[in-house]
């Protein structure tokens, strides 16, 4: 792959209306062990691949306190601090007992404890994107976002956005702070969250799509996919990713990966422009083919 390679041919957006970012981010979940549980399998590889970003010109990293636990913002700073202008994003919310497994805890006091060990481990005085991973069904949501609003005004974070919410969620949450933005499941053939994307593009909330590359069976030899991909000399999860771009300009991808050549080729994608006709074409089969099978 070449040096013209640009998170930047994305184009830019500005978080809370104030930091900007290049559209196309990085996820750092997959710089963890199998079951975003420990260490990588190859640790010096994923190293490479997080020094690669600013390379790159992605300066938009999502992580968690609950990748590893631990590992993912470790990682990050061993090879990105003092990251030179780029926004690491990360979350809390979630208790991890082994691999897999995930386990919404949302108590004011441990949400403000998990900023400060993000604070402590990535090495930083303010987290510019703080996001409650998920909200915890067994606490009143308003406690959570008063827990946020706490992290906030106490300047330990800058911005803060949800993950996994409904519009409703996000009205009741705007009432305590600012969402600057909304991390929800979407692409190519999961559209649950149509609503919840539509909603944030008319507030200006970033929307950050996690799972951008999948595809299932669009991609398959000879499909509409597969055929696009090769007018564009390029691969179907590209051509997933760039038509994510183009369905809004709020729209903030966070593909993830743990080798450098996957990186290249997925931030590739940046310069890909689709035509009008090719994006609807492929929003038609995306939503007839999720309206199939909604449970991807
Ligand atoms: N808020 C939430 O609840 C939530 C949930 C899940 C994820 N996330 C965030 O969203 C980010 C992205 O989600 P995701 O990791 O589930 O989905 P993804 O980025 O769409 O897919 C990642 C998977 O695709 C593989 N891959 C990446 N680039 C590839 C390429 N060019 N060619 C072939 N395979 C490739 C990766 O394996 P290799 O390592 O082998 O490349 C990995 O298995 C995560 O890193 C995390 O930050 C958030």
């Amino acid at each position: 792959m070449n040096s013209t390679i640009s998170a930047a041919d994305a184009g830019v957006f500005h978080i809370g209306g104030d930091i900007a970012i290049h559209r196309l981010g990085f996820g750092a979940m997959r710089v963890t062990g199998r079951g975003v549980w420990g260490e990588p399998a190859d640790r010096e590889e994923a190293l490479r691949t997080l020094r690669r970003l600013p390379e790159l010109g992605v300066n938009f990293i999502d992580t968690a306190d609950s990748y590893g636990p631990g590992v993912s913002e470790e990682l990050l700073r061993e090879a990105l601090h003092p990251y030179g202008g780029i926004l690491i994003a990360t979350k809390g919310g979630l208790v991890r007992t082994g691999p897999d497994v995930w386990i919404p805890l949302g108590r004011p006091e441990y949400l403000i404890q998990r900023a400060h060990e993000s604070l402590r481990r990535l090495g930083v005085e303010r987290i510019d994107l703080w996001q409650l991973h998920r909200i915890d069904p067994s606490v009143p949501r308003d406690e959570q976002f008063g827990a946020i609003k706490t992290l906030l005004d106490d300047g330990l974070i800058r911005y803060a956005g949800l993950s996994e919410v409904s519009v409703d969620d996000i009205e009741a949450a705007s009432k305590v702070f600012q969402v600057a933005t909304v991390q929800n499941r979407y692409n190519l053939i999961d559209r649950t969250n149509e609503d919840v994307l539509d909603y944030c593009e008319r507030r200006g909330i970033g929307f950050i799509p996690w799972y951008p590359l999948a595809a299932g069976d669009l991609a398959r030899p000879g499909s509409l996919l597969d055929n696009v991909a090769q007018r564009h000399g390029a691969s179907p999860s590209q051509i997933a990713l760039a038509w994510i771009l183009k369905r809004s300009k709020v729209m903030l991808p966070i593909p993830g990966t743990s080798r450098v050549a996957h990186l290249e080729e997925n931030v590739a994608a940046a310069k890909i422009h689709l035509s009008d006709e090719e994006f609807a074409a492929l929003d038609r089969e995306g939503a007839a083919r999720f309206r199939a099978s909604p449970q991807q």
